[in-house]
């Protein structure tokens, strides 16, 4: 590929001057505001800053299914990724086509203002096949798209006040311009970008090194922090391992900068989104590697992509994104060697070793040796900072089932075993309980039951931060509720759903409240199991069969279950 000239004139922004701003803010005291989610604020961030460049705001309908369907705007420009400003259908009610509205962060800090051109009903199904491969909610965007954003989108152009507010790590995060600057001031005209949402380990160091060779060029690693993987290591965390990493690295040749973009985990279509994100942030080359931005496993357990699909994508586009990708093989240790190695160079009959994701969670989690070939003593200690072996760790058991299953029972008889074997402090939040003290304003529709698991969910993952056990025991009827609830406590700690496995038909026979009576003369309305539907747990930790099992047994089998997951120690 042709030499790469370097992109460091100033990008276009959307932000307005500061005395316009502060006009701005007082002028749109009379809008109708909407509250921005936090994927919406990351997405507002490298709007207003370029980031997002050529795009001057939301996606209109017109632009959104140009992207959808052919990854690029109606004007033609390569665009690979929707960004568009989802909202409930209220919100979308109250507002008229032409009309301005401010955008606030969560805190109500109004950033921007959009004047709304376009409002319509996408086919998210239709999103989610042709930008993410498949409808299928165990990719994590396919998830949000369904079960978090909001059914109606709004485009149209947006005018920027004020860049988000961050109080972490503000020296490391900079704009496209001001790493434009940075670039000029050093002199540096080839560039290196290395994406990444993990801590770096040696692999990562090799790679980076080897690229930085390979293309005589100098390294920024651009870590995103912004929004990542369900289950990643929080982004605090990762920045001291950067930081720790960063010693190694010769610090005139190499820079470190956090980027706060929300990723999606799209696979090829997200390499080709980040390769032109760095390109506006003034890079020249762009490292890919094997499973860029890969989502794990679909709902047959199979990859949504291939490993290599996210190179070929972007190789397919780098001459007029105007980056040239630097592509990488799995690295793997040589023993022999004393080296790393891509997985397509290593010496013949050499001992190759490795250690998986997986396996290094097992191992951190597990409180294992890891191996100084793999990673650098610091990062590992940071990590071991974060994440305590599990025995140490806090985590929740949620029981579901219907009313008079025996969760209860279950749940105090488990309740008491745990406090018996002490370590942690235990919190039961009940069914019952919760009704009386969190959410006795509310009834047993839809909304309302998921509002309380919700909150319950909220309860338990903040208990499991903090290094205690919370058991739940509602009934918990819907699946998508409960799998939100999962994903809230497993940024922690772990999840154990327990499915109480105990029939309807056994559970009226038993009628200890007596409410199964009422329900049948229907003097309870919505009742699950008899007029309310119950999503029967298609893959719970554990499930236990109530009928002919004493309490004793059943809150056994859960210890047993928690013991095998190395949350207890025998
Ligand atoms: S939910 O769906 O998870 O929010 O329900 P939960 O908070 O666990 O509350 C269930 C308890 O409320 C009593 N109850 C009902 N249950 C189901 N449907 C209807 N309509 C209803 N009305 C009252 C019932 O006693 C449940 O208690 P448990 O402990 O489950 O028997």
């Amino acid at each position: 590929m042709a030499h790469q000239t370097p992109h460091l004139a100033p990008i276009p922004e959307l932000y307005v001057s500061y005395e316009s701003a502060q006009k701005l803010k007082v002028e749109a005291g009379n809008l109708v505001s909407h509250d921005l989610t936090p994927r919406q604020i990351c997405d507002l961030e490298l709007l207003m800053n370029g980031g997002f460049n050529p795009l001057k705001g939301f996606l209109s309908e017109a632009d959104y299914d140009s992207v959808v369907e052919t990854m690029r705007t109606t004007d033609g420009a390569l665009w690979p990724m929707p960004v568009t400003l989802d909202v409930t259908e209220a919100f979308a009610e109250t507002v008229e086509l032409g009309q301005d509205i401010a955008l606030r962060d969560q805190e109500g800090v109004i950033l921007a203002t959009m004047t709304v051109t376009d409002k319509w009903v996408p086919n998210k199904s239709r999103e989610a096949e042709m930008v993410f491969g498949a409808d299928d909610s165990a990719h994590p965007a396919v998830n949000y798209l369904h079960n978090q954003a909001g059914n109606v989108y709004l485009g149209g152009p947006v005018t920027g006040i004020q860049q988000p507010v961050h109080y972490d790590f503000k020296a490391r995060r900079d704009t496209p311009n001001e790493l434009r600057a940075y670039f000029r001031k050093m002199g540096w005209q080839r560039i290196v970008a290395f994406q990444t949402r993990n801590p770096l380990h040696r692999a990562h160091q090799e790679l980076t090194f080897r690229a930085a060779r390979e293309a005589q060029a100098n390294l920024l690693i651009h870590p995103v922090v912004g929004m990542t993987k369900p289950g990643d290591v929080d982004h605090f965390t990762r920045v001291r391992c950067y930081e720790a990493v960063l010693d190694k690295y010769p610090s005139s040749t190499t820079h470190l900068s956090l980027l706060n973009l929300a990723m999606r985990m799209g696979g090829p279509r997200e390499a080709l989104w980040h390769a032109l994100i760095r390109r506006n942030h003034g890079l020249t080359h762009f490292i890919v590697g094997r499973d860029h931005a890969g989502p794990g496993n679909n709902s047959q357990g199979e990859d949504f992509y291939g490993p290599y699909d996210a190179q070929e994508l972007v190789r397919r586009h780098q001459e007029e994104i105007g980056i040239e990708m630097v592509d990488f093989k799995h690295m793997v240790y040589v023993q022999e060697k004393a080296q790393y190695y891509p997985i397509d160079e290593v010496p013949e009959g050499s001992t190759v070793l490795n250690i998986s994701g997986t396996e290094l969670r097992r191992r951190l989690a597990e409180g294992i040796e890891i191996p100084d070939w793999f990673s650098f003593p610091e990062v590992v200690k940071e990590l071991r900072r974060t994440k305590p072996p599990r025995a140490k760790q806090g985590f929740t058991v949620f029981f579901t089932g219907f009313s008079g299953s025996g969760k209860s029972t279950i749940a105090n008889a488990l309740m008491v075993k745990l406090m018996e074997m002490g370590g942690r402090p235990v919190t039961l939040l009940d069914g019952d309980i919760v009704r009386k003290n969190l959410s006795s304003e509310l009834g047993f529709s839809k909304e309302h039951r998921d509002l309380n698991i919700r909150r319950i969910g909220y309860v338990a993952s903040e208990i499991t931060k903090n290094g205690g056990i919370a058991i739940c025991a509602p009934i918990a009827p819907y699946a998508t509720t409960r799998r939100a609830v999962r994903e809230d406590v497993e940024s922690f700690g772990a999840f154990i759903e327990v499915h109480v496995d105990t029939s309807i038909e056994e559970c009226e026979r038993r009628d200890r409240k007596g409410l199964y009576k009422l329900a049948r003369e229907g003097k309870i309305k919505e009742f699950t199991g008899i007029s309310d539907p119950y999503d029967v747990p298609e893959t719970p930790e554990l499930r236990v069969q109530t009928e002919g099992a004493d309490v004793d047994n059943c809150a056994h089998q859960v210890i047993l279950k928690l013991e095998s997951m190395g949350l207890i120690k025998g």
